[in-house]
């Protein structure tokens, strides 16, 4: 693998929120979770979770708890992705491993061709979510990745300039 295709991956992806009829085949999908489980995470806790739904009215019901409906109601299929709180050891380790399972999930989608995006004003209702998808009080929603051929083109994406974001270099 080429170094260069792997920056390449990560600056073309793009948060995708129109998708095509299209369906996703469930190999697709499978791809983008076993990215999500080679994810890494502090002493190996390995505390992700996931809920694939394709089933329309259920997506509806996830969608209503969300000022982003649209997106969900039109995606052929969402993943709902939880932490499992027993596995957990430091909040703020294990929120940066499932951040690190998601971007691995939204890579692999773009690397598959497919569009996705990591909706996380949903949280808000993560409660209602957890319930409503009948997962146990054991789990909490981290985000709902939406996903599915893109309808459109690329939008650019633009990033802050790397001058801004380097604080310091100290030695060569
Ligand atoms: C923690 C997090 C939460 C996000 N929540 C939402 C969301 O609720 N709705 C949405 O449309 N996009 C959401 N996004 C996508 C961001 O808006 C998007 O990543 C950002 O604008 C940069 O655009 P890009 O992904 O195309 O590079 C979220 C992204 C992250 C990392």
């Amino acid at each position: 693998m080429d170094s260069q295709d792997v920056l390449e991956l990560i600056r073309t992806r793009r948060s995708v929120r129109k998708y095509a009829e299209r369906p996703v085949e469930d190999a697709l999908v499978d791809q983008i979770l076993e990215a999500g489980r080679w994810a890494p995470s502090g002493l190996d806790n390995q505390a992700w979770r996931f809920v694939v739904v394709r089933e329309p009215g259920l997506k509806d019901r996830v969608a209503a708890f969300t000022r982003y409906a649209k997106i969900i109601q039109s995606a052929p299929v969402i993943i709902a992705v939880f932490i499992h709180k027993p596995s957990m050891y430091n909040e703020v380790k294990d929120h940066q491993a499932m951040g690190a399972c998601l971007q691995n999930m939204l890579l692999m989608a773009h690397g598959l061709g497919l569009g996705a995006v990591w909706l996380g004003e949903i949280l808000k209702n993560a409660e209602a979510v957890r319930e409503t998808l009948q997962v146990s009080g054991d789990m909490e929603l981290m985000a709902v990745v939406a996903l599915g051929w893109p309808a459109s083109g690329k939008e650019k994406g633009s990033r802050k300039p790397m001058e801004e974001l380097i604080l310091a270099r100290h030695g060569r």
